[in-house]
């Protein structure tokens, strides 16, 4: 049984005109305990949208959920927000710190939702956490003291501080020079490896993706393995989209092949623009 399983999820809204907006069109994802998972995208494909799903801050139109094999569909609004606490640390872009809180307080305050010996002790292992992110001397700093990066730290201390089985982290690097990005990703890659929880990343930079064990693209709410190396480069078998996208469907390149380069012409272009456009935003990032 895995861990996170979705299959065929779709997630749409109505807008104020009246209009469906359909976000996410049929997403199947697996992910299994202490796997690493990376999901690119262009700005508005839908990677938040599915990530808050998959953390239960949303939950899909049609399609199932499994959590450990539990539907969670079938769950009460309380048992949801309970499982949300214990199983999941969330990382985001912004930090998503308490202002006027120190970094110790930070840490400390999903341990108040916990029960029994985590929340008694609660000071000593937020305390642990932060020493453990290479914070122990700043347990008493506020956030607005930090760097983007030691607060990025606090938030994945806070993230993983009650054990969470997942870590889902959107665009943790975002805010951060590249280099500071490499640091916090090479923390979070570590603990998560240490504590076997599973981390679903998502990023627009495809350095950051090339990290984890198994990466998807998000284009038009579908999601579509590919594959990346850890220099960034396109490798192996990379599946990519039809021109036609209402019949979306995977085309595979022998390993080996650069990007695009075995594709028709109009494909290998489509891929190349999207690929160019990531990277000019992860630049411009930097
Ligand atoms: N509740 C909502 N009501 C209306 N539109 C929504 C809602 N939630 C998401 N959207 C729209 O759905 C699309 C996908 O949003 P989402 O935030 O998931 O994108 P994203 O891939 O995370 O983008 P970015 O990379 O910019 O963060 C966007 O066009 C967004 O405006
Ligand atoms: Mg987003």
């Amino acid at each position: 049984m895995s861990l996170l399983e979705l299959t065929e999820v779709t997630r749409s809204v109505r807008l104020p005109d009246e209009r469906m907006l359909h976000i996410l069109q049929g997403v199947t994802l697996t992910v299994g305990a202490g796997e690493h998972v990376a999901v690119v995208g262009r700005s508005g494909t839908g990677k938040s949208t599915l990530l808050n799903i998959l953390g239960l801050l949303d939950a899909p139109t049609t399609g199932e959920y499994l959590l450990e094999g539990v539907p969670i569909a079938r769950l009460s609004n309380r048992a949801r927000t309970r499982r949300r606490g214990r199983d999941f640390g969330f990382v985001f872009q912004q930090f998503n710190l308490l202002p006027g809180r120190t970094a110790l307080e930070n840490v400390t305050a999903p341990l108040l939702y916990a029960g029994g010996r985590q929340f008694w002790s609660r000071r000593r292992l937020a305390a642990e956490m932060l020493t453990r992110v290479g914070l122990g001397d700043r347990l008493d700093t506020m956030p607005e003291k930090l760097s983007g990066g030691e607060q990025q730290r606090v938030a994945i201390a806070r993230a993983l501080v009650r054990g969470p089985r997942v870590i889902l982290a959107d665009e943790p690097t975002g805010a951060l020079d590249v280099e500071t990005g490499g640091e916090v990703m090479d923390l979070l890659d570590e603990i998560a490896s240490q504590t076997g929880a599973a981390l679903v990343t998502i990023t627009h930079d495809l350095a950051v993706a090339a990290r984890a064990e198994r990466q998807y693209r998000l284009a038009d709410g579908v999601l579509v393995p590919i594959r990346l190396d850890r220099d960034s480069d396109w490798v192996g078998d990379v599946p990519t989209l039809v021109a036609d996208r209402s019949a979306m469907t995977e085309r595979r390149l022998p390993t080996g092949t650069g990007l695009g380069a075995d594709l028709g012409a109009d494909q290998g272009a489509d891929l190349g623009a999207d690929l160019d456009q990531d990277l000019d935003q992860d630049g411009a990032r930097a």
